[in-house]
């Protein structure tokens, strides 16, 4: 959507003008997948999918919000006094924690707002959307009343409202990828001390291809919470010797040391997942950066094996993907990319080689699934800004 686009949607709903235009993208990780809220390392970066908002303020203190994608629901109203959790305002509730929240941290927002948008991430695709949301809702509330806010302080609001008003205690990556993003690199996220390193991305001849299950994420979040706890109980396990705060401190050898103390084999294969993921992370953006772009493709083909087998969180649908992606000529690697339970896995292709590479693997997924992946090519993009 271009501005124009936004402008003429928003007046024809609220008839009046809006006063600034927005945008925040989607994401996807290139390696270092559910390492975030165990102290790991990240690889994620930015794409130009994303949410597209519209705002302005109103003069009492009423908030109105109307998606072009979910026209069927009409124009969501809440109160900026009392912003509590609705089922039925479906995906205005991201909106409401985070405004929530930023008058909880002590911001002061002195009126109601109109916001309109609209985006292509396609919903429950693993792509972020939900964090894309909420740092966008973030930007427009921080720029119509000059909060101020420092984009880190933005994105642990944003997780805030992942955690405490939707209920999924995800990790900071989603909102660090969406907020921080920068066209063209990678976000190489220490997430225990969240410094980080911006990496330029050079894929030479290859290009990153998005492939969508087009499997919504059924249970996701309550097996990602199962996961969460797995890990945080393998800890504890852990901490009985060892002097840790969180699984990313320890490399493998330590890890191998002392994985007797942990007490069940689905903990210990959770737990043995973060360890090496994050150190395959490390690996990764090192051997990207030096060019070597086959050893990096085949971490990120075993940074699937090891979340097919010791996380379990891949599922045959992005196993049919991303098994058949790995046999096609011109593949340097492929993996499940987000939480996984469906959702999209990426691969990296040869650009010469992309439309076999999506006619074989779409038409071997849907043999055996019974219906057709999507395919798009990722194109890195600047994180959340006003347009
Ligand atoms: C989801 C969460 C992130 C992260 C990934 C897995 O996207 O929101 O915090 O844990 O899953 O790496």
């Amino acid at each position: 959507m271009d501005k124009q686009e936004l402008i003429t949607a928003f007046t024809k709903i609220y008839t009046t003008q809006p006063s600034a235009e927005y945008f925040s993208p989607g994401r996807i990780n290139l390696i270092g997948e559910h390492t975030d809220y165990n102290g790991g390392h990240v690889f994620p970066c930015a794409i130009s999918l994303g949410i597209w908002g519209a705002a302005a303020k109103r003069s009492d203190r009423k908030l109105r919000f109307y998606s072009g994608n979910f026209t069927e629901l009409g124009v969501i109203e809440a109160d900026l006094d009392s912003l509590e959790y609705v089922e039925a305002d479906s995906w205005a509730n991201y909106a409401k924690g985070m405004i929530k929240f930023i008058q909880a941290a002590g911001h002061k927002i002195d009126s109601g707002l109109d916001i309109y948008i609209n985006g292509n991430i396609p919903n429950g695709s693993g792509l972020s959307s939900s964090a894309a949301l909420e740092m966008l809702i973030g930007l427009i509330v921080d720029d119509q009343f000059d909060l101020n806010i420092k984009r880190l302080d933005l994105i642990k609001l944003g997780m805030k409202t992942e955690n405490e008003f939707i209920g999924v205690n995800s990790g900071i990556m989603d909102q660090f990828a969406v907020g921080m993003g920068q066209k063209d690199h990678a976000l190489l996220l220490d997430t225990n001390t969240l410094d980080y390193k911006v990496a330029p991305i050079d894929l030479k001849g290859d290009v990153i291809i998005i492939m969508n299950t087009n499997k919504r994420r059924e249970l996701a979040d309550s097996k990602y919470n199962e996961r969460r706890a797995e890990c945080e109980k393998a800890l504890s396990e852990l901490q009985s010797k060892l002097d840790i705060s969180s699984l990313g401190e320890l490399d493998a050898s330590t890890f191998d040391e002392y994985s007797y103390l942990i007490d069940d084999e689905d903990r210990f294969k959770r737990a043995r997942h973060a360890v090496l993921e994050n150190e395959r992370t490390l690996r990764a953006e090192k051997l990207l950066q030096d060019g070597k772009l086959e050893e990096f493709g085949r971490l990120v083909n075993a940074s699937h094996v090891s979340l097919e087998h010791d996380y379990e969180v891949t599922g045959k649908e992005l196993d049919t993907l991303v098994h058949n992606a790995w046999k096609q000529p011109g593949v340097l690697g492929a993996r499940m990319t987000g939480a996984g339970f469906g959702g999209c896995a990426i691969a990296l292709v040869a650009k010469d080689k992309v439309a076999d590479f999506e006619k074989e693997v779409g038409a071997r997924y849907t043999e055996v699934i019974g219906y057709a992946p999507s395919f798009y090519e990722a194109e890195i993009s600047d994180g959340t800004k006003v347009l």
